[in-house]
């Protein structure tokens, strides 16, 4: 159980890129960060506008003199401080996160990034070594990750409760983008252009997420294939796709599908990751992330709730409320935040072994949603056939 003690010797240094006033993440991680003591906000870079940034900084009660035009400027001048940031958020369009990233690094912070990481696997590669090179950490926030309900469904696996693993499904299809929303909604015009938002539309603003829940859920399997489909319903949005499909097999000969769409007319979200085993199944919605369904074969099926004394003990510390009370997204990225702070201080304390076990997404989950993408693409405008996952 967490009480608000702080986890850190002390909380770290922190800036931000990005999460201005309007934007749609960037609270999203202050909550997750100032929760608990984990970060500090000291400085940031916030807007594109130097002068909303810098107004909005402000009203974070962060120094006038910190709130800075650029995020060159930001980085160049707290390098001169004493005091200056350690690490930095990143919460910008995804066009801008390889080159802030490297930049990041190159200025000597540890560095949470928004997904994408960047563009391409070798962006990637770059970032990774890069980050090990400087001795910097990079994290990816999938917020969700950090949710009770992950750690017990990774727990039941491991012990296996369900048996062999079978099947995965996976889907996050909301409706929100059924119309073309885009030219009335910034956040929304950036996500469709392919300049900004990348090679792909829902399948990284989306897809990456339930993915990194199933590589919590199932470390030990390996894409071995994937097909994909992808379609451009509202036509303005095309080359991107704003709904997808993908089947994927695994190295052990599990098979998994998933589900992607921003025009599932109707729906909130629909993110969910349904596990099959030989024995039974198990799944995860978010829009009921306290819950988990457990259904063994010739049972009625259970509902395994948060806050219990019989989930696994890896499901139990990070609760802040009884069962009963919901805990969801904004408990799940701070569960994630105040992780970062801790792998952040075993970095600079020369224990980087630490890392492994806090099971957070760092470099490596970033590379990996980044690879994910690339081959759904390939396969999608390959006519949706089976590629070989590289
Ligand atoms: P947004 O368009 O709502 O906000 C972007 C913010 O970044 C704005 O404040 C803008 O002024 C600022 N900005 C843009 N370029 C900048 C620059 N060069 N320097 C400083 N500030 C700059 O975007 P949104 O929806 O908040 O998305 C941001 C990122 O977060 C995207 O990469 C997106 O994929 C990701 N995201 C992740 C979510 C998650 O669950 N992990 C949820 C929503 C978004």
């Amino acid at each position: 159980m967490l009480f608000g003690e702080i986890k850190t010797r002390r909380p770290i240094r922190w800036g931000m890129v990005g999460g201005g006033r309007g934007a749609q993440v960037g609270y999203s991680h202050r909550s997750a960060a100032l929760r608990d003591n984990s970060f500090q906000l000291l400085a940031g870079a916030f807007d594109i506008d130097p002068e909303a940034g810098k107004a909005f900084g402000q009203t974070l009660l962060v120094s006038p003199e910190r709130c800075y035009a650029d995020y060159q400027t930001l980085f160049a001048e707290e390098a001169k401080r004493a005091d200056g940031i350690e690490a930095v958020t990143i919460a910008t369009p995804n066009n801008t996160h390889y080159a802030i990233t490297r930049a990041a690094l190159l200025a000597g912070l540890h560095v949470i990034c928004e997904k994408p990481l960047c563009f391409t696997v070798a962006e990637a590669k770059e970032l990774r070594d890069l980050a090990a090179q400087q001795n910097r950490l990079i994290c990816v926030t999938y917020g969700y990750a950090g949710h009770q309900m992950i750690r017990q469904a990774r727990a039941m696996i491991a012990q296996g409760d369900l048996g062999e693993i079978r099947i995965v499904q996976m889907s996050f299809a909301h409706g929100f983008h059924s119309e073309p929303v885009e030219l009335a909604n910034p956040s929304t015009r950036w996500r469709v252009n392919p300049e900004v938002a990348g090679p792909s539309y829902v399948l990284g603003d989306l897809g990456t997420h339930p993915l990194y829940l199933s590589e919590v859920m199932l470390p030990q399997l390996q894409i071995k294939k994937l097909l994909c489909s992808r379609q451009s319903f509202v036509k303005s949005r095309a080359p991107l796709e704003d709904n997808a499909f993908v089947m994927m097999e695994y190295d052990t000969g599990a098979m998994a599908s998933m589900w992607i769409s921003a025009v599932n007319a109707g729906s909130m979200h629909q993110q969910k990751v349904r596990v099959v085993g030989s024995k039974a199944s198990l799944e995860w919605w978010d829009e009921h992330p306290n819950q988990l369904r457990y259904e063994i074969q010739g049972e009625p099926a259970r509902v395994i709730e948060r806050g219990m004394g019989y989930l696994y003990p890896e499901a139990q510390v990070d609760d802040r409320v009884g069962g009963g009370h919901p805990e969801g997204y904004f408990e799940a990225w701070s569960n994630l935040y105040y992780r970062f702070a801790m792998a952040i201080e075993a970095m600079d304390n020369g224990n980087p072994d630490l890392i492994d076990e806090l099971c957070i997404p760092t470099a490596e989950a970033g590379y990996e949603g980044v690879r994910w993408v690339e081959n759904c693409v390939r396969s999608a405008d390959q006519g949706g056939v089976w590629v070989d996952y590289q």
